[in-house]
């Protein structure tokens, strides 16, 4: 055995999880090897501290907060603002300089969805059969080719974060589907951390009878694995300042947006957000706001109806800036989140986990929540932000997240593939373009246009055919 296995088991036992052992004997000596191999690389004494304390604080009343809305000089509408075309200009010129990156949050396990493989690669119906990944890898190149020069792309390296079940199908997809187009060097992908699974009483839990119970750390777990997987090192190779980061599951992610990244810049941003107006008061959102003095994101649970509900003097919700996941960070920031990384609180899950009984030894699939699983979230960092900006912009042009199974009627596939056909014919009537009646169904490839523009050829004239535009012949087919 290459670990120690007393030694290991001491220290298992020393933190009150020596149950796990219980089965250890019946292994074979390769199961005991992998077993111990995946014990070696948890500090057990310090998950043990953490479950315990997350379990402590999630039982427990809400400490009283006290809830503001965000300042006014700290949000801007992109829509109508006389800025935009400045703030576009700036992104894209640092797109130019190749000193922006996208970082993609991919390590879900896409639960409600259903789909077997990562979320990803989900084709979501629309005519051309593109996966969420096509999409977003198109925006890129377009991107790229909107800011060349003297012929030469830009380069909008793009870091995705997988986890444990997702990496291996996800690299899987990107080899088989040639990256897209996209040169493989500019694409890397770097995986999450695990947390070990726990009962309600802070133990770990068996998957196997040689095998934890792991999950994914959460989205939050994106900062720990910016530095310990080499990411924070290859930004700054590469001389990259910014990064946007979101979701995989936004068909509309507007992906590395020159608007955002100009408007962040302009104003010295070291972390920034996009929102969107809250549809209705009651909307079960989170919102960005300051609680205690920071800035965070305030769950729909965590406000009172009263605050809910709370207006203005410009009629709008003081708390209706709802949380898109789209994120502006700059470099330094990144690199600074270990110095209060350790101020960042998990959130605990209850989840059911399948695992084994240790004292019957039998496998149990769970019917209602059974354990826990520690999450941290994307947004638990901004209350240590120096310079914060949000950017409000518009709903049906940049979200419309992928979160259930087909038919759920909401966040699921159809209503991600009507955003975007939508959206399509937004940017066809906006360029002047119609259409021969409501039954003409046109998708915009990404490859055309990121955000409408290029489709002055539809200027004055009437589409007749349903179809797929990628180029400018294409337009004329449909016409
Ligand atoms: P969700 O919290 O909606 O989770 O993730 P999910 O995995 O997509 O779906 P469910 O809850 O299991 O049904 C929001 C975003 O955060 C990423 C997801 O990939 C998605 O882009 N995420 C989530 C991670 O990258 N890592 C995680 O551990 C969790």
């Amino acid at each position: 055995m290459t670990v120690d296995y007393q030694g290991l088991r001491d220290t298992f036992e020393a933190a009150g999880q020596g149950h796990i052992f219980a089965f250890f004997e019946q292994l074979t000596a390769a199961e005991q090897e992998e077993f111990l191999s995946q014990l070696a690389q948890i500090d057990v004494e310090e998950a043990t501290k953490t479950a315990k304390k997350a379990l402590e604080k999630h039982g427990q009343p809400e400490e009283a907060c006290a809830f503001e809305p965000i300042p006014e000089d700290v949000i801007v509408d992109v829509e109508n603002n006389r800025n935009r075309d400045a703030w576009f200009a700036m992104g894209m010129d640092l797109i130019r300089k190749n000193q922006v990156a996208v970082i993609l949050m991919a390590g879900g396990q896409g639960t409600r969805l259903g789909s077997p493989d990562p979320k990803g690669c989900y084709n979501i119906g629309l005519p051309s059969g593109k996966s969420l990944f096509q999409l977003q890898a198109e925006r890129i190149r377009r991107l790229q080719t909107l800011a060349a020069t003297d012929g030469q792309d830009a380069v909008i390296p793009w870091y995705i974060m997988t986890s444990g079940p997702t990496d291996k199908p996800t690299r899987d997809f990107f080899t088989k589907n040639n990256y897209f187009g996209l040169n493989p060097e500019n694409i890397i992908f770097f995986q999450q951390g695990v947390m070990p699974c726990f009962t309600h009483d802070a133990k770990f839990m068996l998957e196997g009878k040689g095998k934890l119970a792991v999950a994914p750390d959460g989205n939050g777990g994106i900062y720990g694995a910016l530095h310990k997987e080499g990411v924070i090192k290859s930004l700054k190779e590469r001389g990259i300042r910014y990064s946007h980061c979101y979701c995989v599951d936004n068909c509309l992610a507007r992906v590395a947006d020159p608007a955002f990244i100009g408007y962040c810049a302009s104003r010295n941003t070291d972390c920034g957000i996009k929102v969107v107006p809250k549809s209705h008061p009651e909307e079960p959102v989170g919102v960005v706001a300051r609680r205690n003095g920071k800035y965070g994101v305030v769950e729909y649970s965590e406000i009172s109806a009263e605050l809910a509900h709370m207006r203005q003097e410009n009629g709008q919700l003081a708390f209706g800036a709802a949380n898109i996941v789209n994120h502006f960070f700059s470099t330094e920031f990144l690199e600074r989140v270990p110095s209060f990384a350790h101020e960042l609180q998990y959130h605990v899950a209850n989840k059911k986990i399948p695992h084994i009984d240790t004292t019957t030894g039998e496998f149990v699939k769970p019917t209602k929540p059974n354990g826990i699983k520690l999450e941290r979230f994307v947004f638990d960092v901004f209350g240590h932000s120096n310079a914060f900006s949000v950017l409000q912009v518009s709903r049906d042009d940049e979200f419309s997240p992928l979160k259930n199974a087909p038919g759920a009627g909401v966040d699921c596939p159809e209503t991600s593939r009507a955003a975007i056909l939508d959206q399509s014919r937004r940017f066809i009537q906006k360029a002047g373009g119609h259409f021969k009646d409501d039954t003409i169904e046109i998708e915009v490839s990404p490859l055309l246009s990121y955000a409408g523009e290029n489709l002055e050829a539809v200027s004055g004239n009437t589409i007749q055919r349903s179809g797929i535009l990628t180029n400018l012949e294409d337009i004329a087919l449909a016409l």
